[in-house]
């Protein structure tokens, strides 16, 4: 069953400026999804209707529960209660210890006990990793391991649904690849539903069920890492980014020019 329909989603800002044109997708239960695009291709905008901090234009989306459907457009409290955001922005409280930050993340969301926040803090602390660092004050933390209780915090509520807004990016190579590995813990053990926005194409096809590609608010491109590729390889890679981008080459500038043109796909499969 799908977990999320979205459905002829439209975002504007401002009368010209049309950050998601008319967009619809399907998102399966327990799915890693990633939605790939260049800088303002609309990728926290689709996060962000979806937790209801703006309103569409037109279109609408529901998320479903246990069988319960809920719209965003009359159900975002229900909906909040069981999806939870890591923004792209999001910072810790660099003056609390890593348990403290989880901790009070978990008692101001408000639907646990004292006791139950402190029991999945506990649990968290051990599953991403942050065990031994518990108690530091998270000032001294590497990008990484800030980036590590970041995503404790945000599951300190147990959602069904996880938004991930470039949850690598502005990290070192190395941290990049400890939340990678959280991100594949969170969908193998907890069985979470993870919808991930990254610009990096190497990393959808390590982590991603399956990938939207995001140009311009539109979807270009929907599918697994392989049938991508191969849909790609047919095309021509090069050609099929540059007829995605008409012309104005933002893709062009974002992946390919760094000599990475012949290798984009098959670095996807050689990750995963
Ligand atoms: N609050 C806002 N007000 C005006 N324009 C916005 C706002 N948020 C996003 N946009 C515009 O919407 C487009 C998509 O932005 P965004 O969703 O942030 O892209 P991405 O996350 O893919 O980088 C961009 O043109 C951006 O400037
Ligand atoms: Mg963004």
């Amino acid at each position: 069953m799908d977990m999320l329909q979205i459905n002829n989603l439209t975002k504007k800002f401002g009368k010209s400026n049309v950050a998601l044109d008319n967009l619809s997708l399907n998102i399966r239960k327990g799915e890693v999804f990633g939605l790939l695009g260049p800088n303002g291709a609309g990728k926290t905008t689709l996060i962000r209707l979806l937790i209801g901090l703006i309103k569409p234009t037109s279109g609408t989306a529901q998320i479903s529960y246990n069988g319960e459907y809920y719209d965003i457009h009359r159900d975002i409290m229900k909906i909040r209660e069981r999806a939870s955001m890591l923004p792209q922005e999001a910072e810790v409280y660099e003056n609390l210890t890593a348990r403290e930050n989880i901790l009070y993340y978990g008692q101001i969301y408000g639907n646990m006990t004292n006791e139950e926040v402190e029991k999945r803090t506990e649990e968290l602390i051990d599953m991403i990793g942050l065990r031994g660092r518990e108690n530091d004050v998270t000032k001294e933390f590497s990008g990484g391991m800030k980036r590590k209780v970041l995503v404790a915090r945000a599951l300190v509520m147990d959602p069904d649904l996880v938004f991930l807004d470039e949850p690598t990016t502005g990290i070192d190579i190395l941290g990049a690849r400890t939340v990678r590995n959280v991100i594949k813990k969170l969908s193998k053990e907890l069985h979470k539903t993870i919808i991930l926005t990254t610009h990096d194409l190497s990393e959808v096809g390590e982590l991603c069920d399956r990938v939207g590609i995001l140009v311009k608010g539109r979807l270009a491109a929907v599918g697994t890492p392989d049938e991508l590729e191969e849909k790609f390889q047919k095309a021509g890679i090069e050609d099929v980014f540059i007829g995605l981008t008409t012309g104005e080459g933002v893709i062009e500038e974002d992946f390919l020019s760094k000599g990475k043109k012949q290798t984009l796909f098959s670095r996807i499969l050689k990750r995963r």
